[in-house]
């Protein structure tokens, strides 16, 4: 009788920021349970996440989690294969709560234990609803805290091709929504407003860097609208809050689209991908299918529940760890500052 291979299941954990996330993912691509608490709103009377508290709700909250991902898949720990963890980069307080729980637990099951970069597994989003995706492919990648166009060469290996010199795109996005009075987390709120206005109504920049046409800035973009609404004040004109999301955006977009197609079409790649939670903006999606169509690439992008922070992903990327036969000991610790492609252990 003919020998299938069997299936391989992973569970993730994901704690590198305010999210407290578990999956159940089977095969590397179908996800049999993603569990998210969120904890934005505890957040959100700050303006923006603190540390500590993450900390704290992770730990309270990291259990049940874990708890519902695997009642949810229908599994128990014995069904699983490895246990895959966020080590880095992130919070180092919230990441440790999951690293110490992914240990705790692949210990006493006795499964492997896999650290997995949280950017390596926001790009990994796109292998879930995309079977069809195969490295290599071009992946922008925008969230809270990174700006990278990145190069996935292989599963597992990427290369960075460009990056931003300052702030992240995401930053961005939270800083300008501070200055309107949106409130935390701003993508969202920006991206619902700008809707509603005139995306060519004010003239923002659009940044560029001599040397190396791949990187980003947004921090000129930011000080442009804060001196934009610096000036309106003195000269007692009320503000277009529609109108300066919508141009602010578009600014972004226009930077975040054109770099990609620029690097794909220098780098002769033919499939472009987006990740992180920028990714889950709808004008960018539209803007993004519109700029690969005209340049003849391929576009994959996750749902936006995948862009945002979530396990599943973790769990995608973990898989293709745990085929090369990555194994972490159980001495994998949170690294704060984790570079892309580099498994460091602190
Ligand atoms: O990937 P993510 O969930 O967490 C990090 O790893 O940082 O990204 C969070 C970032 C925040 O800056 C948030 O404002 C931004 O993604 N974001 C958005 C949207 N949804 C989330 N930015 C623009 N448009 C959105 N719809
Ligand atoms: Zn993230």
């Amino acid at each position: 009788m003919e020998q299938t291979e069997k299936d391989v299941l992973i569970l993730a954990i994901e704690t590198s920021c305010d999210e407290t996330a578990a999956a159940v993912v089977k095969n590397g691509r179908e996800i049999l349970s993603n569990v998210i608490y969120t904890q934005i709103k505890l957040h959100t009377v700050f303006g923006g996440v603190v540390p500590e508290i993450a900390s704290r709700k992770h730990i309270e909250k990291i259990n049940p989690v874990i708890e519902a991902a695997l009642s949810e898949a229908g599994v128990t720990l014995a069904d699983i294969d490895a246990v895959a963890v966020t080590y880095g980069p992130g919070l180092v307080g919230a990441l440790l709560v999951g690293v110490a729980e992914a240990k705790a637990i692949a210990y006493a099951a006795g499964k492997p234990l896999i650290g997995v970069h949280h950017i390596e597994g926001h790009i990994s989003a796109n292998y879930i609803e995309h079977r069809e995706l195969e490295p290599p492919f071009l992946c922008m990648v925008a969230s809270g805290g990174h700006s990278h166009l990145v190069l996935v060469k292989d599963y597992g290996e990427y290369e960075i091709v460009g990056r931003t010199r300052d702030d992240a795109a995401g930053e961005a996005f939270d800083k300008v929504a501070r200055a309107i009075g949106l409130g935390y987390p701003g993508g969202p709120k920006i991206d619902k407003l700008a809707k509603e206005g005139d995306k060519n109504a004010i003239s923002f920049p659009r940044a560029k860097i001599a040397d190396a046409p791949d990187d980003f800035s947004f921090s000129g973009l930011k000080s442009a609208v804060l001196n934009y609404l610096n000036q309106c004040e003195m000269k007692g004109i009320e503000v277009n809050k529609a109108d300066v999301a919508a141009s602010f955006q578009q600014s972004v977009i226009d930077v975040l689209t054109e770099h990609t197609a620029a690097a794909a079409k220098r780098l002769g790649i033919k499939k472009v991908a987006i990740a992180g939670g920028v990714a889950s903006n709808s004008s960018l999606r539209t803007q993004m299918e519109k700029v690969c169509e005209k340049n003849h690439l391929t576009f994959y992008h996750p749902s936006p529940v995948y862009c945002t922070d979530n396990a599943a992903m973790i769990g995608v990327a973990g898989y293709y760890e745990y085929r090369k036969g990555v194994r972490d000991g159980w001495d994998l610790n949170a690294v704060p500052n984790l570079k892309i492609g580099e498994r460091k252990k602190a």
